[in-house]
């Protein structure tokens, strides 16, 4: 296992973190077990809960599984979970406002049978909240000792500014991460999201690396999604979802891109995937997603796989998101090549 810092911290992170929104539903506690005890075994460090992950339930089964563990074990973990979205049908169970957070937070503490989390992650803006509110509210929890470090996820551009802006303002927190959407099919953040990440110095925890399945090689143009996985139960999630061309083509190419350099390697795509999402710009920690134990094996074996120039531009190429509409166009093009630096491993 390799270690970052996360974002411009000084805690370090394992560049593989453990995602437990299959907790509790896809994966039953003993399997959301095995794969915790994978983790850390394989030198793992970082676990990514959110409070809405099976209806809490995810987070309890973390809360078992911590208060089996050594005192070293637990020594070695860093925390992260999430609050902002609906937690019960009255009008202050969602979003930023210091009631709901308040709530929100002291409610995941209790699930996970902590005193106190690594990262809380707000897990989206809420345009009804002032920033200066959330702020003040996630401020003051960092010195109750509640949390250590407070991240941003789902953000748009200029809600990151904004609410960086106003920390800084204010002598407020100031967020250290954004957990976005990241792949090698979904790639638009490139255009505003990562350079206003890297130009605050917040490193990026990705979601959704294996774009739901689809990177690891196991639908083809003849075999689709079907039967009990991810993309087979939900029919939003088809290969249409990541159609950024018209056409489904690109998602094919990418699709075949990875298969051709996993073969030539002899390891398997989902590996290819990870590696490539590992080593870019500004990218702390990738957050894996698995349904059983064998899954979240092999991902972590993407672990140290560093991919050549050669085989990152060949992934870049056939992955490139469609130049968009203004402002993202002939400008944004040029901008986009200058505000990304070369990955942290050549
Ligand atoms: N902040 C947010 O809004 C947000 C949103 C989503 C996720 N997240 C976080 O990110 C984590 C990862 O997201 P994700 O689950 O969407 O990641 P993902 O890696 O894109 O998808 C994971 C799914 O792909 C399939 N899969 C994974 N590895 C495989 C392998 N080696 N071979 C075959 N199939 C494989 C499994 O589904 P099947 O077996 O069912 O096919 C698995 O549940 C979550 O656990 C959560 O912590 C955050």
């Amino acid at each position: 296992m390799e270690y970052r810092r996360l974002g411009s911290s000084g805690a370090i992170v394992s560049t593989l973190a453990m995602g437990t929104m299959t907790f509790g539903t896809e994966s039953d506690e003993a399997t959301s077990h095995s794969q915790l005890d994978a983790f850390f075994a394989a030198g793992g460090n970082l676990i990514d809960a959110a409070d809405v992950y099976s209806g809490g339930v995810s987070e309890e089964i973390i809360g078992r599984w911590l208060a089996r563990q050594s005192g070293e074990v637990r020594s070695r973990v860093l925390l992260a979970t999430k609050g902002r979205f609906r937690t019960g049908s009255a009008p202050n169970d969602v979003g930023l406002s210091r009631r709901h957070l308040r709530a929100a937070l002291h409610a995941s503490l209790r699930r996970l049978g902590v005193d106190s989390v690594d990262l809380y992650q707000v897990h989206a803006h809420d345009p009804l909240t002032p920033p200066e509110e959330t702020l003040s509210f996630l401020d003051d929890s960092v010195r109750a000792g509640d949390i250590a470090y407070v991240g941003l996820s789902n953000y748009t551009g200029w809600q990151l500014q904004q609410i960086v802006g106003v920390a800084e303002l204010r002598s407020l927190v100031r967020p250290i991460t954004l957990q976005p959407q990241y792949n090698l099919l979904a790639r638009e953040i490139e255009w505003e999201i990562v350079p206003a990440c890297l130009a605050n110095g917040l490193g990026l925890l990705p979601w959704s690396p294996l774009g739901g399945g689809w990177l690891t090689g196991k639908y083809t143009r003849e075999t689709r999604p079907s039967g009990a996985t991810r993309l087979g139960e939900n029919p939003n999630r088809g290969v249409e979802a990541y159609d950024r061309r018209g056409s489904v083509e690109r998602t094919w190419a990418v699709i075949d891109a990875v298969s051709s350099i996993a073969g030539h390697r002899a390891v398997s795509m989902a590996q290819v995937a990870l590696a490539w999402l590992v080593d870019r710009p500004g990218v702390s920690s990738v957050i894996l997603g698995a349904r059983t134990l064998e899954q979240l094996n092999e991902n972590l074996g993407a672990a140290g796989l560093h991919l050549t120039a050669d085989e990152r531009a060949t992934l870049d190429t056939a992955s490139d998101p469609a130049p968009a509409d203004y402002p993202y166009g002939t400008a944004g093009t040029e901008q986009r090549a200058r505000s990304l630096p070369p990955p942290h491993h050549p």
